[in-house]
């Protein structure tokens, strides 16, 4: 508890420091616009993922202010590190030292996450079907459906149904459109949690709010998992022929990830309204990398980052069966030409329930009518 203790004063601490050295650097006049906020996040950003000093530098106003800024970069860069240092450590729900689980920071409802769950017309019956019977029906007033096809089949099962207008595509601009949609639904929700997921992952909604509720929604929280075990590189277009060289980590929009309410109204700029696809267009990535890329190197708020997210592209039989409980997402799919599914004994076989989710839904809501009787487990 006194390591904790001495963490958390040391994040408070840093983050009194990094309030003060802002309002230091700013200049008399008008206050520090959110722009010039995020060149700097971007500058410390870059000295972190220690990038040529070159391009850094390139970015900054000539004169005295250059060279302080330049100095106060690297300091940034270390509040960043130790604010990661400070986050709940990777593979765990956050712990206390004696193992019981983090006091909540406040108390959080089904009502308050917005689950965005990201599909295609193609995959309504193949895979959202899947989702409505198991834990979307338990869930209804957290799942909201993005889709680009009308379905009076699916109309019927919930209301949270959005025809985004979107392409059917699996393009780029497809994907960036959707999340555009995603984001401004969730605005306009007043919800203070947004979760992204794909349209073949299981949302263990119970462990999800466990989760969230041990960080303030009004505080800067992205969390989920990183999808390579390194920062992304990726180009930044600045102007017609200028571009420059970013680093950043982004979670994976196939393991799912969460952005506090507090954190998404500051991503406003760059993605509200047709912003988000134009942003997209300025680093040419995918639409969960877009996210990565507002909050971490536009903003400067970590990844933090949490293995109780899963995606098809990891070895799922390696999720622990034991601990189903804990995980908040799950998945299922194909992995290096594998059938790649967790490994949940019962009650269905693999051919009757090859995704596994009928199995892992009966386990954590054992009183569902159509599970056999539980004490099969
Ligand atoms: C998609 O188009 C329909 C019909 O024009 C419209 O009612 C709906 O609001 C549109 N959806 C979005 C997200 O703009």
């Amino acid at each position: 508890i006194f390591k904790l203790c001495g963490r958390r004063l040391m994040l408070t601490l840093a983050d009194v420091l990094l309030d003060c050295l802002l309002v230091f650097t700013a200049k008399p006049q008008p206050p520090p616009l959110r722009a010039e906020r995020g060149r700097r996040a971007l500058r410390s950003l870059a000295s972190l993922a220690g990038a040529a000093p070159a391009a850094a530098a390139a970015a900054e106003p000539p004169g005295a202010l250059a060279r302080e800024v330049h100095s106060l970069s690297a300091y940034f860069s270390l509040l960043a590190r130790a604010s990661r240092d400070a986050a709940p450590p990777p593979g765990r729900a956050p712990r206390r030292v004696d193992g019981a689980p983090r006091a909540p920071a406040e108390p959080l409802a089904p009502r308050d996450v917005f689950i965005a769950v990201k599909t295609t017309r193609k995959f309504h019956r193949a895979r959202l079907d899947l989702l409505l019977e198991t834990w979307i029906s338990r869930h209804k007033e957290s799942a909201f459906i993005f889709t680009d096809g009308e379905d009076e089949v699916l109309a019927r099962h919930t209301g949270n149904v959005i025809n985004t207008n979107c392409s059917a595509a699996h393009s780029r601009q497809a994907l960036s459109c959707k999340m555009a949609v995603e984001y401004d639904h969730f605005i306009a929700s007043g919800r203070k949690w947004f979760c992204h997921v794909d349209d073949d992952n299981y949302v263990n909604l119970r462990a999800l709010l466990r989760l969230l509720a041990s960080y303030p929604h009004t505080q800067d929280v992205y969390i989920g998992k990183p999808s390579l075990d390194r920062p992304i590189q990726a180009t930044e277009r600045i102007s017609e022929e200028q571009v420059r060289p970013v680093h950043f980590w982004f979670a994976t929009g196939g393991a799912g990830f969460c952005i506090s309410r507090g954190l998404a109204l500051k991503m406003s700029p760059w993605a509200s309204g047709g912003h988000f696809m134009h942003t997209a267009e300025r680093i040419r990535l995918p639409d969960d990398c877009t996210i990565g890329y507002i909050v971490e190197a536009l903003l400067g708020v970590p990844l933090t980052r949490s293995r109780l997210f899963h995606s098809h592209l990891e070895n799922l039989q390696q999720v622990p069966a034991l601990e189903l409980h804990e995980q908040v997402t799950l998945s299922y799919g194909m992995f290096e030409n594998k059938r790649n599914a967790v490994p949940v004994k019962g009650p269905f076989s693999v051919e009757a329930d090859p995704s596994r989710f009928r199995s892992i839904h009966c386990h954590l809501y054992p009183d569902t009518p159509w599970c056999p009787p539980a004490a099969v487990f």
